[in-house]
């Protein structure tokens, strides 16, 4: 099975493609209800070139807009910033002002001839799940339900809700997001990039299952107190979790452009007592090793020497199974509707 074109991981034209087939019309985790814990609370998240924001209402309920005024498209909250005890959310250019739920209330200087009932933020669907909070950007969301329903059932053992989150840890990738899904689908790649993590898990009977929008991988420990002994599953198009002996780390792979990508980890305990820096160093070591190869790889890849080769049918289904999803996503996007 080959692998995509290389044009597919540089064209901006495919990248434009995927920003509307995948990131607007898919349910993507944006982070986790503990960065909003209480009324007032709000904060941006950016992905794929859109800025939202996400603000707790008086009465606990979450919502999501797009952080872009209605007047000339301000920012109400600056780019990667958070703020508490917000009653309302002001634009930070010329002071137009929105309740939570996104109704224009006010507009500073300008008088009765402003429709403000046609004018409130532009709304995005939220959604949670065990803790986790989901943003479908676009018109017309998929039912939430669906969507989760392979990551419940890979998950379905593990205490998620009752894990503390502790950090927020972000990295900076020059490549694009499919480069680093792939990276993250197979183990193949652990005994050759990764001696550190190749000394605690047994690579050799590592083993990687697509499960409709997930692929579940089976890493079996070398001893007891192996430090990433666990569960690791991804989600279609761009989460994984990573559950381990004292917690997990929820992976969000965002993408910001062509060729540029962020890995937003947030790292949650079962425990708020652990000592976690030796987890933590490890996660660290092996994100390096992997931004060090998604980055050779995408430079390769935009060189023009070659078209990626064949899959192998062991180790890279998981591979193959994110393609196929990929190709349902484009497919559906361009199917003429009746
Ligand atoms: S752009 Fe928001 S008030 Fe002008
Ligand atoms: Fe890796």
């Amino acid at each position: 099975m080959p692998g995509l074109p290389a044009s597919a991981y540089t064209d901006p034209a495919v990248w434009a493609a995927e920003r509307q087939a995948v990131f607007a019309r898919s349910w993507l985790c944006i982070g986790h209800t503990q960065e909003l814990p209480d009324p007032g609370d709000a904060r941006t998240f950016e992905v794929a070139g859109w800025s939202l924001i996400v603000v707790r209402a008086a009465d606990g309920a979450l919502h999501g807009h797009h952080n872009v005024c209605r007047h000339r498209a301000g920012p109400l909250l600056w780019h990667g910033t958070a703020c508490s005890g917000a009653t309302r959310l002001r634009c930070r250019y010329h002071g137009w002002t929105y309740a939570p739920d996104g109704r224009l209330l006010a507009t500073p200087g300008f008088g009765d001839d402003v429709d403000r009932d046609a004018l409130g933020l532009v709304p995005v669907a939220l959604d949670t799940w065990r803790g986790l909070v989901f943003a479908w950007i676009g018109p017309d969301p998929a039912p939430f339900a669906d969507h989760v329903a392979d990551l419940d059932a890979a998950a379905a053992h593990v205490p998620l809700e009752t894990f503390t989150v502790v950090r927020r840890v972000q990295h900076t990738l020059a490549c694009n997001w499919k480069v680093y899904v792939e990276n993250y689908q197979e183990g193949l790649h652990i005994r050759w990039l990764h001696p550190g993590l190749a000394a605690e898990v047994d690579t050799a009977d590592y083993r990687v299952v697509p499960r409709g929008r997930c692929v579940v991988h089976h890493v079996a420990p070398r001893g007891d107190d192996a430090v990433n002994a666990g569960l690791w599953v991804w989600q279609w198009p761009t989460l994984a979790l990573n559950v381990y002996a004292h917690g997990m780390s929820v992976e969000r792979i965002v993408p910001t452009g062509p060729a540029s990508t962020t890995i937003d980890y947030l790292f949650a305990v079962r425990d708020p007592s652990t000592d976690t820096e030796a987890a933590l160093a490890m996660s660290a070591q092996v994100t390096a090793e992997d931004v060090a190869i998604c980055e050779a790889v995408q430079r390769n890849l935009a060189s023009g020497a070659v078209d990626p080769g064949p899959l192998s049918t062991v180790h890279e289904q998981s591979v193959a199974a994110f393609h196929a999803l990929l190709h349902h996503a484009m497919a559906r996007a361009t199917a003429p509707t009746a």
